[in-house]
């Protein structure tokens, strides 16, 4: 049985390390598994890539595609084009893609109409807004899978909605919380720790990288502004994704309680959430880490594809008004946030879970 794991950007590194790290137990076993890891250089920068395999234990991949950046069209090509030249050298049984990412969706396509099964890792998730690509990878992705791993009962409900068989659906958790819990006790402490004299429990965190808004530099400095204007002074942290970076280099004089800085590696950020007050973000993934980290989380979008985050979580959607920025920070200030719990099955053995479902699907 061979698998190929595909992984691109960043958030993907996080998904794929448990799974490989699970594949590799029972590769000394008498199940048969066998994968191939494919990296298809969607991210590509030592910071965004090479730096978490090495935190996170990923052997090299054993192909890497470098298709680099690009339009949302010259990416997708480039990874079909490089993905379907290995398939045609050597077919495996089944391709395994994670989250909604760009390479998801062409690693998906081409293994699909080379005959190959496809799984689809956090499948299900819909945010219902077609201006993210997120939305229509996730969308396009599970219309052509054959086995679904879900992180969520939502998810689970959208895939029966979309006329999806319930008996390829399987409920198995969250394999980024699989890797935030085994590397919990190594997080860490990041040079900006000292550099900007950091108390437990006394910053913010920012990130930022939606195209909707980053790219436009005028949003994103108002965004930046806005935030800053109330925050009290506390230090903010802002590892900035490149794509942001871009729009800062020039016209944007730094607010002294701002940190701008390079993105950090998975085992520092973490760190940094766990003693933070709070986090500011448009990311998908970091609502969920914060989630279980029990840390308060405010999300600069109008939808989530991660309802329980909201639900059940710590995370607070604030929309794209930045108007809802001061007050929500007001109420963190004051210690006013929420408490949250943890989703079900978010305990850290979803890639286990994962490979006893490939194991029983393929009579390994
Ligand atoms: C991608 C994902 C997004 C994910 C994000 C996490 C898609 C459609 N989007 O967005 O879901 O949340 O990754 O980071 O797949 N760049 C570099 N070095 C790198 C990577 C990117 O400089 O290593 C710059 C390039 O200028 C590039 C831009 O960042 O054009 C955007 O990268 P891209 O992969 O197109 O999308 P992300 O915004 O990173």
């Amino acid at each position: 049985m061979l698998i190929d794991l595909i992984a691109g950007a960043r958030p993907n590194f996080m998904k794929i390390a448990s799974i490989i790290h699970e594949m590799e137990r029972n590769k000394n076993g008498k199940s048969k598994l066998e994968y191939r890891l494919i990296h298809t250089g969607q991210h590509y920068d030592y910071l965004m890539s090479e730096y978490f395999f090495d935190q996170l234990n990923i052997p090299p991949p054993d192909f890497n595609l470098e298709v680099g950046s690009g339009t949302q069209g010259e990416q997708t090509g480039k990874i079909m084009i490089g993905y379907e030249k290995i398939i045609l050298q050597e077919k495996c049984d089944l391709c395994l893609v994670v989250g909604d990412v760009t390479s998801t969706l062409a690693c998906s396509i081409v293994a699909k109409k080379s005959g190959v099964k496809v799984g689809h890792v956090e499948a299900g998730l819909r945010s219902g807004d077609f201006s993210m690509p997120e939305e229509i990878n996730r969308i396009v992705t599970d219309s052509i899978s054959d086995y679904f791993f879900t992180t969520s009962e939502f998810a689970g409900k959208n895939l029966e909605k979309s006329g999806i068989n319930p008996s390829s659906v399987f409920f198995v958790g969250n394999t980024m919380i699989d890797t935030l819990l085994k590397h919990q006790s190594n997080f860490l402490q990041p040079k900006i720790w000292d550099l900007a004299l950091l108390k437990e429990k006394n910053y913010l965190i920012l990130t930022l990288h939606r195209p909707g808004n980053v790219d436009d530099k005028d949003k994103l400095i108002n965004i930046i502004n806005e935030i800053v204007r109330n925050s009290s002074g506390v230090p903010i942290i802002f590892p900035a994704h490149p794509r942001t970076l871009k729009n800062l280099k020039f016209g944007f004089s730094v607010p002294k309680n701002l940190f701008l800085i390079d993105p950090l590696g998975y085992l520092e950020f973490n760190y940094l959430v766990k003693h933070s007050m709070g986090v500011i973000t448009d990311s998908g993934g970091i609502t969920e880490e914060t989630t279980v980290l029990g840390i308060p989380c405010m999300t600069l979008r109008n939808s989530t594809e991660r309802p329980e985050t909201c639900e059940i979580g710590t995370n607070v959607l604030l929309g794209n008004d930045i108007k809802n920025i001061g007050s929500s920070i007001q109420k963190l200030l004051n210690k006013e946030w929420k408490k949250g719990s943890i989703p079900a099955l978010w305990d850290g053995r979803a890639s286990e879970r994962i490979i006893l479902c490939l194991i029983e699907i393929f009579h390994l």
